[in-house]
């Protein structure tokens, strides 16, 4: 892919992420941030409970390899998700500004610092993209 088709799916998914935005406002689904913090928890936890064990399974049972394992990283972090929103909320007004780092292979999000060595995938530091 060229480097004008990348900047045209990336301005693409920008744009529908004010549409998407803009539609969860009419609905209703953008609250108080403890409110918000509370249903990322809440989403996170059914993911890493219920939904991914599922798809695990059913993986599993299909034979499929490249699947098991997105679902099985996707898993893992889910859990640092919602280990972050709890921190988050907990300290709800007095979160000290700190940086955060996204495993390009996994998704394993880490804050403050990327770690040498990604701790769901392995992936080494260079693989960590910092959020803005
Ligand atoms: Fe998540
Ligand atoms: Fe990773």
């Amino acid at each position: 892919m060229s480097k004008s088709e990348t900047k045209l799916f990336r301005a693409a998914a920008a744009a529908e992420t004010v549409h998407a935005h803009s539609h969860l406002k009419q609905l209703g689904g953008i609250k108080t941030t403890k409110e918000n913090l509370e249903a990322a928890i809440s989403g996170e936890t059914h993911e890493f409970k219920e939904m991914y064990p599922q798809m695990i399974r059913d993986a599993e049972e299909e034979g499929h390899k490249g699947a098991l394992r997105s679902f099985n990283f996707a898993n893992d972090v889910e859990k640092i998700h919602a280990g972050l929103y709890q921190k988050a909320l907990d300290n709800l007004g007095n979160n000290a500004d700190t940086d955060y780092y996204v495993c390009d292979i996994c998704g394993y999000t880490a804050e403050g610092e990327a770690p040498e060595q990604c701790p769901v995938c392995k992936a080494k530091k260079q693989m960590f993209q910092k959020i803005d």
